[in-house]
Parts: structure tokens; C-alpha cells; sequence
């Protein structure tokens, strides 16, 4: 028998996220919740409150919200209000509400294992053959260039220049994708992580030996 309250939580997203384009559709949804489990059973955390939030995660994002993101935990506090006790809903948005990257200098840290655990599984979905084809969707749905070789990556030390940002999507690998497998928070997420980022690694270098002309 599934728990009603996730199978709530999965038909919210499901209708919340079905037409997205820019790589935060359902189906990233799904990968982050179907990651989440499974850290969540290896690392030992609350499996309901992990997948609650991970179902969640993105309901509140900065990117998502134009920037309200009390919008979007209001949301999730309404939704789950009648199901879970107050401290458990509170708990899930301060999850949800520590998830996001916000700039290569900027600390994320999360607030709890579970919280750690859906952080993780969220990244991991940045990287690997999935992140990158997720990066490039990012990019054309905000009218953002392939690669412009005469705008250089920058490390940005606020969350506001973070935002503010509109480089190309290259430039994204080196502001935050590559920077991820240092900054995961379980081992068996660092472990996934580093196999998905030599994909990265040699992706971008075959990517800048076409774009040179040398293959
Ligand atoms: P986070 O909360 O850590 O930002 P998300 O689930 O919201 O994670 O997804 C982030 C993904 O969105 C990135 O990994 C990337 O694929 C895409 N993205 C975000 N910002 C950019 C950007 N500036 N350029 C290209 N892709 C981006
Ligand atoms: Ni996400």
C-alpha cells in the first residue's frame, strides 16, 4: 500500500512540473525521488520525510518562482497541512527551502541527513549524461548562447551575482557542476558523483576539440 501523503505529494508534482522546459520537468521529479530513496535506505534517514521532500524540492526554487520562493512553501504548507503535523511540514520546508546551489562561493549547507540526502540526490541529477543534456534545456529555455568563447566562467561569491548571471551554458560546467562532487554531503552520493563528473570532464573536452576544429 503506498503512504497517501507521498502519493499526494507525487500527484502535485506531477501536474505542477508536466509541461516544463527547462530541465526541471516532472521526470527530473521523479530521478531525484527514485535517488533519494535509495540514499536515503543506504545512509539511514527518514525514508517518508525524504521523499515528501524530494517530491517537493523544487516547488519553492528561486528559478522556478521568480524569485518568491515564501510562495512556494506556502504552497507545500497548504498541501500537507491536514496530513502531517506541524513540525513534520516545517521540517520539509527548511529542507526544500536549504536545497539550492546559490553561487560557487556561496555555503548551502543542509539543515538535516534527510536534508543532505535530497540535496545530494538533487545534484546528482545535475551531472552525468543527464545534467548535461538538463543544462543545455536550461539554456535554450532562458535564450541563453551554446558557448561564446570570449565570455569567460565566473565564481560567483553572492547569491545575488549568482542570479544575476546570464553567461552561456558552457560556462555553467565550471560555476557549478564541476565544483559538485566536492561539495556532496553522503559518501554514497560522492561516490556516484565521481564517476558522472570524468563523463563531464570528457564531454567538455571533446566538446572544445570540435569546437576548435581538431576533430
Ligand atoms: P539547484 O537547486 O541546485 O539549482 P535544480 O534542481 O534547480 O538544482 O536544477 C539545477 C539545474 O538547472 C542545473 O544543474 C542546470 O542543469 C540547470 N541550470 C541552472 N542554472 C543554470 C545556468 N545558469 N545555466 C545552465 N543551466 C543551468
Ligand atoms: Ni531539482
Amino acid at each position: 500500500m503506498s503512504d497517501p501523503v507521498i502519493e499526494k505529494a507525487r500527484r502535485f508534482a506531477e501536474s505542477h512540473f508536466a509541461g516544463d522546459g527547462s530541465g526541471h520537468d516532472w521526470w527530473h521529479v521523479h530521478r531525484v525521488w527514485q535517488m533519494a530513496k535509495h540514499l536515503a535506505e543506504v545512509e539511514g534517514a527518514d525514508r517518508r520525510i525524504v521523499e515528501i521532500a524530494a517530491l517537493l524540492h523544487d516547488v519553492a526554487d528561486w528559478k522556478l518562482t521568480n524569485g518568491d520562493e515564501s510562495h512556494g512553501l506556502n504552497t507545500i504548507r497548504d498541501l500537507l497541512k491536514d496530513d502531517l503535523s506541524e513540525e513534520e511540514v516545517e521540517r520539509i520546508c527548511e529542507i526544500i527551502s536549504r536545497v539550492s546551489f546559490k553561487g560557487a562561493g556561496v555555503d548551502t549547507p543542509a539543515c538535516s541527513l534527510e536534508g543532505q540526502v535530497v540535496q545530494d540526490a538533487d545534484r546528482l541529477d545535475a551531472l552525468g549524461a543527464v545534467g548535461i543534456a538538463r543544462t543545455f534545456a536550461y539554456g535554450g529555455n532562458r535564450g541563453r548562447l551554446i558557448h561564446h568563447p570570449g565570455i569567460p566562467p565566473e565564481k560567483h561569491d553572492s547569491f545575488e551575482a549568482y542570479k544575476k548571471n546570464n553567461g552561456p551554458s558552457t560556462n555553467h560546467f565550471y560555476e557549478k557542476l564541476l565544483l559538485l562532487k566536492d561539495r556532496m554531503n553522503t559518501g554514497t552520493a560522492k561516490k556516484i558523483a565521481e564517476e558522472r563528473h570524468l563523463f563531464m570532464e570528457q564531454y567538455l573536452d571533446r566538446f572544445f576539440r570540435e569546437w576548435d576544429g581538431h576533430l
